[in-house]
């Protein structure tokens, strides 16, 4: 009797566990299979641990979607007991050469930046030196810290790894740089009209946007912000400058295809939308504060012209994250 039941004990287990890795396998998110070997990979495991939240429910990876370029699809994110951030979760592509991370520049190293999703009360909402405490006491995550930095965890190499992972999302397989390199069909005629329009004197992109992840890394005022209905100061919350107010970071244009919604509120569902807006910022906010003199007059571009300029902008999205759908190559 005894060894039945130990026999049918051991085929329970058995099943379980085979059940289990062919479930991980199936299911996981990592780009790797078997265990991390070095920080990038650890840092990788973390940036979709849950283990990293107050109730162990959200992950870096429930905001940061990696299949629309590491961002979020709705305009706030839901962190911890379902509550609501303030601002639009952008991408986490192309970040190796920010001097600023986050709208308003509040962090200026990838490291630095990790604390902050980590701590935020409607984020993940648990102090980062606890989640060092429960990846100590974790027998796998422990092991693993163990093996790749030769210590256990601790504030550091936790930052270290996520940043270190972060820093692999680089993405230059696009039909922009393709096209840049020599490929003249990589992209279409009207795309490339829409690089001309950006990079020129009428449509005026380039001013804020350049090669090579169009964006300047400065604080710039599009015009949203008007003290009423659109109240987010922006850069000055952290700089305490007036002159400040209504500014935010240039975002990256690689992967914008994929990222919407867009703005620092989300407030665009589509680039059409962005592209209007930019045509004539009054119609949608009339009372601006401080806009910048590049946005002060309307552009006047044809339907044609708005429609090339998209065009352009669906050119730098990175192979791996093209569907048929989104993917314009020609
Ligand atoms: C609940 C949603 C949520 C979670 C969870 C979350 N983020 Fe974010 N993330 C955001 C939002 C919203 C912003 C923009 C905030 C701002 O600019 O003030 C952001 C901004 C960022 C940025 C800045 C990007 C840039 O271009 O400036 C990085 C990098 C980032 N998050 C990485 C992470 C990592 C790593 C984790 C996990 C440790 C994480 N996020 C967890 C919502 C989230
Ligand atoms: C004066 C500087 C400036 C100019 C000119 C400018 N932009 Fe921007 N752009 C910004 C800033 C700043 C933001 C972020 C604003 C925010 O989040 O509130 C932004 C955001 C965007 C976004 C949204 C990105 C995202 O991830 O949410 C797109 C798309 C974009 N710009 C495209 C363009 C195009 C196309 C043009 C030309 C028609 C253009 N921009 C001209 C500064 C500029």
């Amino acid at each position: 009797m005894k060894k039945f039941y130990a026999l049918t004990i051991c085929c329970t287990a058995l099943v379980l566990c085979y059940s289990f890795i062919g479930f991980r396998k199936q299911k996981s998110p990592l780009s790797f299979t078997g265990k991390p070997v070095n920080k990038e990979q650890l840092g990788e495991m973390l940036f979709f641990e849950s283990k990293l939240s107050a109730t162990k429910k959200i992950s870096c990876a429930s905001c940061h979607i990696p299949a629309h370029g590491f961002a979020d699809t709705v305009a706030f994110s839901k962190g911890i007991h379902g509550y609501f951030g303030k601002r639009n979760a952008p991408s986490c592509t192309n970040l190796t050469d920010r001097p600023y991370l986050f709208y308003d520049g509040r962090a200026t190293t990838i490291e630095d930046q990790v604390r902050f999703p980590i701590e935020d009360p409607n984020e993940m909402g648990i102090a980062i030196a606890e989640v060092v405490k429960r990846l100590t006491k974790d027998k796998e995550y422990n092991t693993l810290f163990n093996e790749i930095f030769h210590e256990p965890p601790t504030e550091t190499n936790l930052k270290v790894a996520i940043a270190a992972f972060e820093r692999t999302l680089e993405t230059s397989h696009t039909p922009f740089d393709r096209y840049m390199s020599g490929d003249t069909l990589a992209i279409s005629a009207a795309a490339e009209r829409g690089r001309l329009l950006f990079m020129g004197t009428k449509a005026k992109c380039v001013e804020c946007h350049f090669t090579p992840d169009f964006t300047g890394d400065e604080f710039r005022n599009i015009g949203l912000y008007d003290g009423v209905k659109y109240k987010d100061e922006g850069r000055a919350v952290i700089s305490g400058n007036k002159a400040d107010i209504g500014k935010f970071k240039v975002p990256g244009l690689r992967n914008v295809a994929v990222t919407a919604p867009y703005m620092h509120n989300g407030m665009f569902k589509t680039l059409k939308d962005v592209i209007e807006y930019y045509d004539d910022p009054y119609k949608v906010v009339p009372h601006p504060v401080n806009m910048d003199t590049v946005m002060s007059k309307p552009l006047h571009l044809t339907p044609q012209e708005k429609e090339d300029i998209e065009q352009f902008l669906r050119t730098l999205t990175d192979d791996r994250f093209m569907t048929k759908k989104k993917g314009t190559n020609h």
